[in-house]
């Protein structure tokens, strides 16, 4: 018998580098957001792309508790950045005023000094290239009502992102499974 073909569940190529999720309600979004945070070791971008009130600070705010955060997580618009100390440190920036390269350059993003920790980046899409990878990018789309489909996706290689991602799908399952949608906001 060959042994040394194993396929355990671990194999990085078995491991998903994308994956759908919908929420239904803000509650979840803050669930979801609180449950990545909870993962977080504090050195991860998680990049968030989608239209103006598509839940973007929601998820944050959620994130925000799952890191251990007790002030409460309000839009950086007007300030661009915001920092934030839990169990590890949160950057939040909000890019959605910046167009220019110049003016990410100038915004102190990339700073050693200000980036120590978890970064999380609304309107992550204006300069998503400039990311350094890997990172985590969740892309969240508008549905009908209260539905906002998000697509999380690792970009780059990251074989803890993709084992993030496969205990979300799972705890998502479960959880819906469970009925702890529209009436339960239990997170
Ligand atoms: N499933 C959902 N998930 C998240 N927010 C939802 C959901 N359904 C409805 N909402 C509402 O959508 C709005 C999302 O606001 P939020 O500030 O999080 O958006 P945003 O993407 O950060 O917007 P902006 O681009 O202006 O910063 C809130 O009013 C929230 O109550
Ligand atoms: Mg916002």
């Amino acid at each position: 018998m060959n042994h040394s073909v194993r396929r355990g569940p671990s194999r990085p190529s078995l491991l998903p580098g994308r994956i759908v999720l919908l929420s239904h309600r803000p509650f979840e979004t803050r669930a979801l957001g609180r449950r990545l945070g909870r993962h977080l070791e504090g050195n991860e971008i998680i990049a968030l792309s989608g239209p103006l009130g598509s839940g973007k600070t929601c998820l944050a705010q959620g994130l925000g508790r799952g890191l251990g955060i007790a002030q409460p997580i309000n839009s950086p618009s007007f300030v661009l950045m915001k920092r934030y100390r839990g169990r590890r440190q949160l950057t939040h920036w909000d890019w959605y005023r910046l167009n220019a390269m110049a003016d990410l350059e100038s915004s102190g993003f990339g700073d050693p000094q200000i980036e120590s920790g978890v970064i999380i980046i609304e309107w992550a899409e204006k300069f998503l290239d400039c990311l350094e990878q890997p990172f985590l990018h969740i892309e969240i789309a508008l549905g009908g009502g209260n539905t906002r489909r998000m697509v999380l996706a690792v970009r780059g290689r990251s074989v803890r992102f993709r084992r993030l991602l496969r205990e979300i799908e799972a705890w998502w399952k479960a959880r819906q499974k469970n009925g702890k949608t529209d009436t339960n906001p239990g997170h």
